[in-house]
């Protein structure tokens, strides 16, 4: 299994939503999911930090206890509720069935697909964003390494669909300004990469109130040691090296690949980025979100 050769997952539209196909064949149980009151979501637009944020939260939800966090890989600790691809051995939503609550769960779903029990059950939601820019970097570089996406083709025609939605999980656009429009009705902090990036401390401080806990300043200290870049990259149980090599081809490209802001630069061209930032512009005007393209 573990050298087999992988299928691609190609997409399926779910309400106009762009899903890897498996997702789409197993919808009505991920509809179906119920949530209760004391889980906590943490969701984004895929890219966006994800996993960063999984872990400092797994990490303030145990006292900063590094070996607690390490009891298994971030896709264990916290599963991905929607996922589910042919190689998949548990697809989120059975885990998260033999998991007793209160669950941390990892979702990419725009807000208008979310599980309505996520809503009714008033649970604490964490919504990370990423600068659009870097986000299509990194989604790219993952669509390359990881083979159970669709194959990503050429950079300049990979942009083109990013910037029309036709990537899995849909448009980017739409995603971040759903739950930016929620955010004050709801029970969502909705929180942003590049910040994350310039003040760790600061953010790690904010996710603790969020969820109802004070860090002491050594605690807090340790957590932004433990979730740094380079140490993220280094830990097992954090940067899905125990995914298969056939799954994740880490030749191409590895999963937490460079942790930066702005790296944007280093692949669009200036007729690309002025084409980009137009449509940008233009795409987000009814809606005014504080992306910051560096820091
Ligand atoms: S996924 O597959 O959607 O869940 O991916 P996600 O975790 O959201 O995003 C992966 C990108 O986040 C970067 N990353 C980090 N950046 C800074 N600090 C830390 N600790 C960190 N951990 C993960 C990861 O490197 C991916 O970004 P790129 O730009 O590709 O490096």
């Amino acid at each position: 299994m573990a050298n087999s050769k992988v299928t691609r997952c190609a997409l399926q539209e779910v309400h106009g939503i762009p899903l890897l196909e498996p997702i789409v064949q197993h919808w009505e149980k991920v509809e179906a999911f119920r949530a209760f009151p004391e889980d906590l979501l943490i969701v984004t637009y895929p890219k966006a930090g994800t996993t960063w944020t999984q872990e400092i939260v797994d990490l303030i939800l145990h006292g900063g206890d590094a070996e607690t966090v390490r009891r298994a890989p971030t896709s264990t600790r916290m599963p991905f509720l929607e996922i589910s691809t042919p190689e998949a051995s548990h697809p989120g939503i059975i885990q998260l069935e033999k998991m007793d609550p209160p669950h941390v769960i990892k979702s990419h779903l725009p807000i208008q697909l979310l599980p309505k029990s996520f809503w009714e059950s008033g649970c604490k939601v964490i919504y990370v964003a990423r600068n659009p820019k870097d986000t299509l970097v990194s989604y790219f570089h993952f669509d390359r390494m990881n083979m159970t996406q669709p194959e990503p083709g050429p950079w300049s025609g990979y942009q083109r669909k990013f910037m029309e939605g036709q990537l899995g999980w849909g448009s980017w656009y739409e995603h971040v300004k759903g739950y930016w429009k929620e955010k004050d009705k709801r029970n969502i902090h909705y929180l942003f990469y590049e910040d994350m990036k310039e003040n760790p401390a600061r953010e790690i401080q904010r996710i603790a109130k969020f969820l109802g806990h004070r860090l002491s300043e050594d605690i807090l200290n340790n957590i932004v040691q433990l979730t740094t870049f380079d140490a993220m990259r280094v830990n097992p149980m954090a940067n899905y090296s125990s995914v298969p090599g056939n799954l994740f081809d880490r030749k191409v490209s590895d999963f937490l690949r460079k942790g930066e802001v702005g790296d944007w630069k280093n692949h669009l061209s200036p007729e690309e980025n002025a084409a980009f930032e137009k449509h940008y512009v233009e795409t987000m005007s009814d809606c005014e979100i504080p992306f910051r393209f560096v820091i």
